[in-house]
């Protein structure tokens, strides 16, 4: 049987992105790292774009985690400032293409105009059914599994539920997004072989692909090699051949 027909469909449905290396992108040219964020922005849009021409349904993109909190204020008030300026020039983009935009994460956490602009966006693409674009933002794989554990610790205590009724479909449905299918393919730029707290409940049997690439030098064309790559494996879930 070819790989194919076994394990289903060989486009991902589900590609979940690591955007690792905008510093060191930077700092090899010499340059502040907020240009290497600026350029990082560019491999947004390209991997936006090639997702669709690939048919790939959903693409998250951790591009803030809760431990980024600790970068020096002023790099932080400049990733905010990017992500306007992202979402003021790709909305068009959105409604052409038909896709929603969502945000996993702790939205509150952040800066209240980006917090509006997100939700403006995210109201006017909501019943957009062609593909959705979630930018996970002061996300962290923990915390959210912290909230999932609060949400049915609640319903136990309101007597809605019993605790022999937990399983691992309730807890995914006391997820941040729980309509999104875990991620197929899981990609991280820069090399470094760590999850760096993302969709931990969620990655579970997604496919790992790690590359030396940069960021900011990660266009369609590397997206492609991944996606390559990607058809070629074997899924077992735990099965034989
Ligand atoms: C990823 O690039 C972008 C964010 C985490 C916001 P980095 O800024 O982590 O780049 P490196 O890892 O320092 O090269
Ligand atoms: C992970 O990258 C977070 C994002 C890409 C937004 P980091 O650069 O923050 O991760 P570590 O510090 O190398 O684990
Ligand atoms: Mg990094």
């Amino acid at each position: 049987m070819t790989s194919e027909s076994f394990n289903g469909s060989s486009v991902p449905n589900h590609v979940a992105i690591i955007m690792d290396g905008n510093g060191r992108w930077a700092k090899q040219r010499g340059l502040p790292r907020i240009k290497g964020h600026e350029n990082g922005a560019e491999s947004v849009r390209a991997i936006i774009k090639a997702c669709r021409n690939a048919g790939v349904k959903y693409l998250t993109l951790y591009a803030f985690s809760i431990e980024n909190w600790v970068r020096p204020r002023a790099e932080i008030t400049a990733l905010m400032g990017l992500l306007k300026r992202f979402l003021t020039n790709e909305e068009h983009e959105l409604h052409e293409n038909k896709v929603r935009l969502r945000v996993t994460g702790q939205l509150a956490d952040l800066p209240k105009a980006v917090q509006a602009g997100l939700r403006n966006v995210m109201g006017r693409t909501k019943d957009y059914q062609e593909g959705q674009l979630i930018l996970a933002l002061s996300y962290g794989g923990r915390r959210e599994i912290a909230h999932a554990v609060r949400e049915i610790a609640r319903r136990v205590k309101q007597g809605s539920i019993d605790p022999e009724d937990v399983d691992e479909d309730l807890v995914s449905a006391n997820l941040y997004l729980p309509d999104v299918p875990d991620p197929d393919l899981l990609i991280r730029t820069s090399g470094e072989m760590r999850l760096s707290n993302f969709l931990l409940w969620q990655v579970s049997y997604s496919e790992l692909y790690v590359t030396d690439v940069l960021w900011p030098d990660f266009r369609e064309e590397q997206f492609k090699e991944a996606l390559a790559e990607y058809a070629h494996r074997n899924r077992r879930y735990g099965d034989i051949e």
